[in-house]
């Protein structure tokens, strides 16, 4: 709680600073008129992004490579939206089918970064890939957009190396299953602004999440080093 009243504190401080205000006022939930958001890679991790973007009301576009992957991620999210309303667990305010209805998908990487104000990329921990869909958003996108990656453990300053759009770039590493443990380190590049961590901070926190802002990128980030600690020890416990 006091990491996140100081993320709030700080946050507010910022946006003063920087007239930002690009997160609505509306409350959680309510539908986000005229923002889009758009996890680029439709697997797990993309789900959960695009059902706790819904969740918050925002309109949200799904891409994959691999088109029936759209399809079929579309059909799971519906079924699980529906499962979730049923056992009391669905988030934000929005009923099942409202929050089902922001959600669409599409074919091109063009058109999901199109009208998008956060693009989430969720493909399969691969650098060079990641690499690949980055400098492909970078020659998209202007300046407002912020690309965020949700990478385990590869660092900002190789993810983002040599981008015109390095500044708007940042890693939101999630918990698996997101939708769930609402846990997520925010790891910035060396430049990245910070108008890029406060805006992703914000929206973090209007979809339901814990974001902790990590104030500079390490290897292995925060969690995976304190989580391998305490797996550690349970394994020398057992032996
Ligand atoms: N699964 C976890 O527990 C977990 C937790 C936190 C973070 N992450 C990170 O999230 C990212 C995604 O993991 P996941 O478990 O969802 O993987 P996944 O394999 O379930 O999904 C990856 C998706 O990316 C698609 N894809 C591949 N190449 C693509 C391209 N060029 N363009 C668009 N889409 C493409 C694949 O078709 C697949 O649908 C990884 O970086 C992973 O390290 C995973």
């Amino acid at each position: 709680h006091k990491l996140a009243d100081y993320g709030d504190q700080r946050l507010r401080t910022n946006a003063r600073v920087s007239g930002w205000t690009d997160v609505g006022p509306a409350g959680r939930g309510q539908p986000q008129a005229g923002r889009k958001e758009a996890p680029v890679g439709s697997g797990l991790i993309g789900q959960s992004w695009a059902m706790l973007f819904a969740s918050g009301g925002f309109k949200v576009k799904l891409y994959d490579i691999e088109p029936q992957q759209v399809t079929n991620a579309l059909e799971k999210i519906r079924k699980e939206m529906k499962f979730l309303e049923q056992s009391g667990s669905l988030k934000g305010s929005l009923s099942a089918e409202e929050q089902g209805s922001l959600i669409s998908g599409c074919l091109t990487i063009q058109a999901a970064a199109e009208g998008a104000m956060h693009i989430q990329e969720c493909v399969p921990e691969n650098l060079e890939l990641k690499k690949k869909i980055f400098a492909q958003l970078d020659q998209i996108i202007d300046d407002k957009v912020v690309l965020s990656s949700s990478t385990s453990c590869l660092l900002p300053s190789s993810l983002f190396a040599g981008l015109v759009h390095t500044k708007q770039c940042i890693v939101a590493h999630p918990v698996n299953p997101p939708y769930h443990v609402p846990l997520v380190e925010l790891v910035p590049h060396p430049e990245t602004a910070p108008a890029t961590v406060d805006r992703t901070y914000a929206l973090m926190r209007k979809i339901g999440q814990s974001p902790v802002r990590v104030m500079k990128e390490i290897d292995g980030f925060a969690l995976n080093r304190l989580q391998y600690a305490v797996i550690s020890e349970a394994w020398r416990l057992v032996e």
